[in-house]
């Protein structure tokens, strides 16, 4: 990144590299005193040419709802630049998931899954998910690790079984899953080690949901992906690689983001006075607390797709902005006493889920799973403490534990 060389934002001069510092690894375990220091001098900040961090509630929010802002349009490259297996359609052009797509692509697409994906197919994995979280549960002991134990396995099972994923490839599905999640951090966070294992992963997971999608295509059953083959079968409004890249993105985004909110919010509960109770008496509002205090996905961007203005920024066509939703979602003007963690406190506003035309599909399962296994954690082991430090993963853009040692009180 190439640092402006003198910004002034309201009369104060700004530093990028204070910026950067923000996400420094000895920062990690409490990032938020200093997004509130940043978030209060700088709500939008110009880091670079075309470059804007974005912290402020209204601020953020007018750059997910907005469209002034954008993806980058697609763009085309040439077929020997492109990664083996890499989707591509017919003029050569790479397929991308609707995440990172405009309108009309991005409707077509998200309406067709959201047809697939209702509420009420959601609402009928209750007893699956309850069961899964029980028999986890059930089977701890003395001191374990939460992450290993339930945080990371309960989400990876509910949306395999979602898709329709054979029970054994699970734990493949896993690994390729976290790789491609350490690598969601923006260019200037990333780790280079990261990049290799993301692009294998990827080609993994392409290959396999398309020998998957031709077994469903002989043998459909009763799940989601069969229901996406069937679409795509059905004409030209889904094509193979569309498919193939959905797929792909419904079961990363659903993964470590569910992971995170569990560990997260576990933390944040024995680190609270009243413990688990509150996730017994009201779990639907401690699911809520979490997301806004400890958001799992702390970052996302937006490209301005013409000349527009943000708060008081003028911002032209083709910058980037950075929306820190870690930040926003701390902004005294989204509520009351922001910075505490109050698990009892009626929801309020936040942007854990992002905002607008990409506001995430999955918030109800998210919000389904977390609901149950905070209050099946306080009903089966009412006296669960942290028993040791825990620890968290190198990445910024999905913030959460690498371990978190409890102790089960039996
Ligand atoms: C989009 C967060 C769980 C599927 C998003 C976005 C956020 C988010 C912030 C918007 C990104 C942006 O605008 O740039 C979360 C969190 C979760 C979670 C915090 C868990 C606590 C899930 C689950 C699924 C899912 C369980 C599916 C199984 C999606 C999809 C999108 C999305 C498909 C793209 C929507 C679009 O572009 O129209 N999520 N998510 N998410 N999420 Fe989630």
């Amino acid at each position: 990144v190439r640092a402006h060389p003198a910004f002034f934002c309201e009369g104060e001069q700004l530093d990028p590299q204070e910026f950067f510092a923000l996400f420094a690894a000895e920062r990690r375990p409490d990032p938020y005193p200093h997004y509130r220091r940043w978030r209060e001098r700088f709500p939008v900040a110009e880091l670079a040419e075309r470059m804007f961090a974005v912290s402020g509630f209204a601020e953020a929010t007018q750059v997910l709802r907005d469209p002034a802002f954008g993806h980058p349009e697609p763009e085309y490259l040439d077929p020997a630049d492109r990664l083996p297996d890499q989707p591509v359609d017919e003029s050569g052009r790479v397929v991308r998931a609707f995440l990172s797509l405009n309108p009309p692509d991005h409707t077509r697409l998200r309406r067709l899954v959201a047809k697939a994906f209702t509420p009420r197919m959601v609402e009928q994995l209750t007893p699956r998910i309850e069961e899964i979280t029980a028999s986890l549960i059930d089977g701890v002991r003395g001191e374990f690790d939460l992450m290993t134990s339930l945080a990371k396995p309960l989400p990876v099972e509910v949306i395999a079984e979602l898709l329709g994923v054979p029970l054994d490839d699970r734990e493949r599905f896993a690994e390729w899953s976290h790789a491609l999640a350490r690598a969601l951090d923006p260019p200037f966070l990333q780790r280079p080690e990261t990049v290799e294992p993301a692009v294998r992963a990827r080609q993994s997971f392409v290959g396999y949901f398309r020998e998957l999608a031709d077994r469903r295509r002989r043998e459909p059953g009763d799940d989601l992906l069969s229901a996406l083959v069937a679409v795509s079968d059905a004409g030209d409004v889904l094509s193979e690689g569309e498919l193939l890249v959905t797929l792909t993105l419904l079961l990363i985004a659903g993964h470590e983001t569910t992971t995170n909110l569990i560990g997260n919010g576990v933390l944040a509960l024995l680190r609270h006075p009243d413990g688990l109770r509150p996730a017994a008496e009201a779990p639907d509002r401690v699911v809520e607390e979490v997301l806004r205090h400890d958001s799992p996905v702390q970052l996302t961007a937006r490209t301005a797709l013409r000349d527009t203005v943000l708060g008081e920024v003028a911002v032209p066509a083709g910058s980037q902005a950075i929306v820190l939703i870690g930040a926003a979602n701390r902004d005294p003007s989204a509520g009351p006493d922001p910075e505490s963690f109050d698990p009892s406190r009626a929801p309020g506003r936040h942007l854990a889920f992002g905002q607008g035309i990409h506001f995430c599909l999955g918030a109800p399962l998210a919000r389904l799973e977390g609901r149950i296994v905070f209050r099946e954690l306080a009903r089966r082991l009412p006296e669960l403490r942290a028993a040791g430090d825990p620890k968290w993963t190198a990445t910024t853009t999905l913030r959460g534990l690498a371990t978190l040692p409890v102790a089960s009180g039996r």
